[in-house]
């Protein structure tokens, strides 16, 4: 019988690498104790965009609060954690240096090692806790605000990275779109909300990178055309609710095909035959159906986590970290937060960054 892999008892998960502060409490890596999530959508709502100085300083607010109220529904003290897991990057700086000074002091305080645990790692963990169906070898599709990129996963070994957005990640094309249409923020489920009133076909927005080869993405250029679409119309004051409705569905339908067109293509060149997305844009309706029927038409699984599991979250972070720690990993109270790390690169336990 093949043995499971070691994995850390109680571990405490912190993430604070956006506009959301959350923590969690895992135990045995897949029974989630408590999974507590402060949003900050109001406080850049006005702005249409996350804002990085408001978002540290609304961290550094609640971040104590949202811990404990983790542990108290999880119902576990500080003596009883055998680890705490924290997101070290990538992320704005400010945002991730909240959650990680927090993590070590508690670290710290309740004597348990503590492990710095790579963003979309933890996203890509959350596909495995939520579908233990899912195993690996397999494909990760990671969408959401600040990425866009595809990985072969493979057991106990970093993912390994196929292709990424060469300019804004899809999630950011949503917020822009939403921007301009004048439908507030979060924009991904606002454009989706409208989108589901519109005509997918009523505006033949370019497909990004159609005519290239590979599996990289790019966002920009739709989100001009859509920018110039509006404008063409008189801008968003302008439109009618239908119109809006309209070029929200042909927005959407065009930045849901561009990437079911690299998904396919990778799933072919890896030779895969399962399929993962995660991050907040894997909660889009549009993607999860037509990802779900070219699965059902070409035989291959497709996993989504939960909506919840989806946005961020700090069990994603506990899951990844609980196995990091099981395997007897753990970092320094020198730990230091990156913007930037490529999957696979482990700048803080002495990599490069
Ligand atoms: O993973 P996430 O919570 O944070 C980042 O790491 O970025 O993703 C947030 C992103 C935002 O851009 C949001 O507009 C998008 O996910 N999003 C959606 C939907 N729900 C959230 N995009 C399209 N359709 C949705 N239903
Ligand atoms: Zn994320």
């Amino acid at each position: 019988m093949e043995r499971a892999a070691p994995i850390a008892e109680r571990v405490l998960g912190i993430e604070s690498s956006c506009d959301e502060m959350a923590a969690a409490v895992l135990r045995s890596g897949r029974h989630v104790l408590s999974n507590v999530v402060f949003s900050q959508d109001e406080v850049h709502a006005p702005y249409g965009g996350v804002v990085p100085e408001l978002a540290s300083r609304d961290h550094a607010r609640v971040v104590s609060a949202v811990a404990e109220a983790a542990l108290a529904e999880a119902g576990v003290g500080l003596d009883d954690l055998d680890g705490i897991a924290v997101t070290a990057g990538p992320g704005l700086v400010g945002s991730l240096l909240v959650g990680l000074s927090f993590a070590k002091a508690l670290a710290y305080r309740a004597g348990c090692p503590l492990v710095a645990v790579h963003h979309l790692a933890g996203h890509l963990a959350a596909a495995e806790l939520a579908d233990p169906g899912l195993a690996a070898p397999y494909l990760g599709l990671v969408v959401s605000g600040g990425h866009t990129a595809l990985y072969r996963v493979e057991a106990d070994v970093e993912p390994l990275l196929l292709g990424q957005t060469l300019d804004d990640a899809v999630g950011e094309a949503f917020d822009k779109v939403a921007k301009l249409l004048g439908l507030g923020f979060p924009g991904g489920p606002a454009v989706s909300r409208a989108g589901g009133l519109g005509n997918c076909r009523a505006v033949d927005f370019p497909r990004p990178m159609a005519k290239k080869s590979g599996l990289d993405f790019s966002y920009s250029g739709l989100k001009t055309a859509v920018a110039l679409e509006v404008k063409r119309r008189g801008g968003a004051e302008a439109m009618s609710e239908t119109d809006v409705a309209d070029v929200a569905a042909s927005f959407e339908a065009a930045a849901v095909e561009s990437l079911l067109v690299r998904a396919r293509r990778a799933l072919r060149q890896e030779g895969l035959r399962q399929i993962a997305v995660v991050g907040g844009v894997a909660a889009n309706r549009r993607l999860r159906e037509e990802l779900e029927t070219a699965g059902d038409r070409d035989g291959f699984g497709v996993s989504f986590p939960p909506p919840e599991l989806c946005t961020d979250n700090a069990v994603m972070i506990a899951a990844a970290g609980a196995r990091l720690l099981g395997r007897g990993e753990s970092d320094g109270l020198e730990l230091s937060a990156f913007s930037r790390v490529p999957v696979g690169q482990t700048p803080w336990r002495g990599g490069s960054p």
